[in-house]
């Protein structure tokens, strides 16, 4: 990957000149360095007005063999995974890129021997275990569409995800520790199987010892199945276009989107930014802390890593487990050169004694990283001040479920960082601010939405069943433009700044939540009548969620019937949906065409309701006072 490894400020200036002149060069020079079986016919063919993207056609190749076969001869000994456990007493793993692939290859095999064919979806709800990544390569071996569901997510929610995609088998493992305590994920899962027809087989793999339900017929053993399953498996040639995996991610409206990825722009896109943002060399430790279960993983610890060849290490536990001091244990043990996380994680590491710091040696560190919400610059500063020591880079990687890889981000020791900034884009990637009446700001130090004018080979393709969507959620909204739904800054270098979702989306300690799913969720309770969801700034988890909420008649607001809800948001969706405060109400601002004034709520919920703005236009602007003055505002 060295070949395309940008060195300098001048090389990116000219890396970044050239991929906006000629794109298709500037791409078919850097996919030129993978394997394949056959080289492309057309590079890019687009027209974001139907939406239509289309990288690399033609071009046959398995992304495995790029991850995989073709380290063999090179660096087929050096470590692929180190595997580092929930309990530190427990051994860490370390796998080889060869016991990998002989691992992958045999995993593939079990998925064949159990009617898996090249475009069946295969849903995955797993721990953070190296079985994870075997499965979700496995997938990618033979052709099926892995749809990978975070294992925290409910029953009903990999139910909805199942059923969305028509899965025909589920990959668990019986139970998951996180932290001190051990979750059922079989049990989850067996709930969520009375509802999904479409699958006919669940593989289970044994974490702890306990004893666990197998259904006959339906449910068999990792281990089991292994055993039945020949070592080697040639990988299915697949075209450049074919379908990699499906990713759900929130939506304004309750349903999830299944954002659908495709294989040789996934590959080339993730490769690509991995080694230039990371800049890793030869005998690296890199960490990316993110679960699987999201497109951070996928990208950051799976696909781009394993491509590039680096050492990527997957951790199974929680950073406050068994002290706030785990992740630089960690990263002291496993000499780690480049960490990256959450602002979120950050934030609430910052709120610790510096002691869990101090105690561990962090000298091997070399880069530093952030994604998946901005960053404030008190927790920049103690980032790179703490654990880099001021000798780090700071790289705030910007970019989304749906492009696939980074957008907007320093390359690590190579281009200027700057607080709070993502700052400038990568080559390949053309963003623009536009204002609301639709225009391009032209303007540096301007503030707008954030939209890119062309595609890179990393977007997603669709949403998985409903293209309508996809083109009304992404291409509607500016003309021939790819809509962020994010605002940003642009300062007088170019600098981009993401200011936040400029939509009904809330990011909560780094996870993506559609309010409206929320709202779903808490109008399923019998004594609710009508419901409105809105983020608040929040010190650890950047925002939370404030329900306001509307009972029937014959209800009485109750103590236990906010926890009632709570336990509903959390059990329809996830724990990390459940809103931080629940208020009732007896009315809702609204429009005079029926729509809830969000903004209203957001700035109550928010304590700043000094300007309200005009309320005078409501249909019930009495409601607002009273929502005021029993909004719950202490903390
Ligand atoms: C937000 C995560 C500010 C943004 C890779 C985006 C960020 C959403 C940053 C996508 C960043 C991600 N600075 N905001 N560096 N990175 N975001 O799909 O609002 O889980 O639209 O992908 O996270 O979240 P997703």
């Amino acid at each position: 990957m060295e070949n395309f490894q940008i060195k300098t400020f001048a090389e990116y200036k000219k890396a970044y000149r050239k991929s906006i002149k000629n794109p298709e060069a500037f791409w078919e020079e850097i996919a030129n360095n993978f394997t394949w079986h056959k080289k492309w016919d057309k590079t890019l063919e687009w027209d974001f007005e139907k939406p239509e993207v289309k990288w690399f056609q033609g071009g046959k190749l398995n992304i495995t063999e790029n991850c995989l076969d073709r380290h063999l001869e090179t660096i087929g000994n050096k470590t692929a995974i180190i595997w580092e456990p929930n309990d530190p007493d427990e051994e860490s793993r370390y796998i080889s890129y060869r016991q990998l692939f002989v691992k992958v290859s045999r995993f593939a095999n079990v998925l064949k021997n159990n009617g898996i064919k090249k475009g069946d979806k295969v849903c995955i709800y797993m721990p953070m275990i190296p079985e994870l990544a075997i499965a979700m390569l496995a997938c990618a071996r033979i052709g099926a569409v892995h749809s990978i569901v975070f294992a925290g997510f409910s029953s009903s929610a990999i139910a909805r995800r199942i059923n969305d995609s028509e899965c025909k088998m589920l990959i668990t493992a019986n139970e998951v520790y996180r932290g001190s305590k051990k979750v059922n994920l079989k049990e989850i899962c067996d709930k969520a199987l009375e509802d999904t027809p479409s699958v006919e087989t669940v593989i289970v793999y044994r974490r702890t010892v306990e004893p666990t339900t197998m259904k006959e017929g339906r449910d068999k053993f990792w281990f089991d199945e292994l055993q039945k399953a020949e070592k080697e498996c040639p990988a299915e040639v697949m075209d450049a276009e074919d379908m990699l995996f499906i990713l759900y991610t929130s939506g304004s409206t309750g349903k999830p989107k299944g954002m659908v990825h495709t294989t040789g722009g996934y590959m080339v896109g993730t490769t690509y930014t991995f080694t230039n943002v990371f800049q890793p060399q030869k005998n690296d430790v890199y960490w990316c802390t993110a679960d699987i279960g999201w497109i951070t993983g996928h990208s950051y610890i799976i696909y781009g890593p394993l491509a590039a060849g680096a050492t990527t290490v997957m951790f199974e536990g929680i950073p406050s487990y068994p002290d706030y001091g785990r992740f630089w244990e960690i990263c002291e043990k496993l000499k780690v050169t480049h960490f990256y996380t959450a602002p979120t994680a950050i934030r609430s590491l910052a709120k610790q004694p510096l002691k869990f710091v101090e105690h561990h040696d962090l000298s091997s560190l070399k880069v530093l990283g952030t994604v998946g919400e901005p960053i404030n610059e008190e927790a920049w500063h103690w980032y790179n001040d703490n654990i880099g020591k001021g000798n780090c880079p700071v790289v705030d990687t910007w970019w989304q479920t749906e492009t696939g890889a980074i957008m907007i981000s320093p390359l690590a020791g190579i281009t200027p960082t700057r607080p709070t900034f993502a700052t400038l884009p990568l080559p390949g990637v053309q963003p623009v601010l536009m204002d609301e009446s639709g225009k391009e700001i032209e303007e540096l130090n301007a503030e707008g939405r954030l939209a890119i004018k062309f595609p890179w080979p990393s977007i997603a393709r669709t949403i998985y069943g409903d293209h309508e969507r996809y083109r009304e959620v992404y291409f509607s909204t500016f003309s021939n433009k790819y809509f962020t739904g994010d605002g940003s800054y642009r300062d007088a270098s170019g600098n981009y700044r993401i200011t936040g979702r400029v939509d009904d989306i809330v990011i909560v300690s780094g996870h993506n939540l559609g309010t409206a799913t929320v709202e779903n969720a808490i109008d399923e309770h019998e004594s609710v009548a009508e419901s409105a969801v809105v983020g608040y700034p929040h010190d650890v988890k950047g925002n939370a969620l404030y329900a306001y909420v509307i009972l029937h008649h014959d209800a009485e607001p109750s103590e236990e019937l906010i926890a009632e809800i709570r336990e509903l948001v959390g059990s329809t969706i996830g724990p990390i949906a459940k809103p931080d405060k629940v208020q009732f109400v007896n009315g809702l601002p609204k429009t005079r065409s029926g729509k809830i004034m969000r903004r209203i709520l957001r700035k109550i919920a928010s304590n700043d309701t000094s300007n309200l703005g005009d309320i005078t236009t409501l249909l019930n602007p009495e409601v607002v006072d009273e929502i005021i003055k029993e909004a719950k505002i202490e903390n």
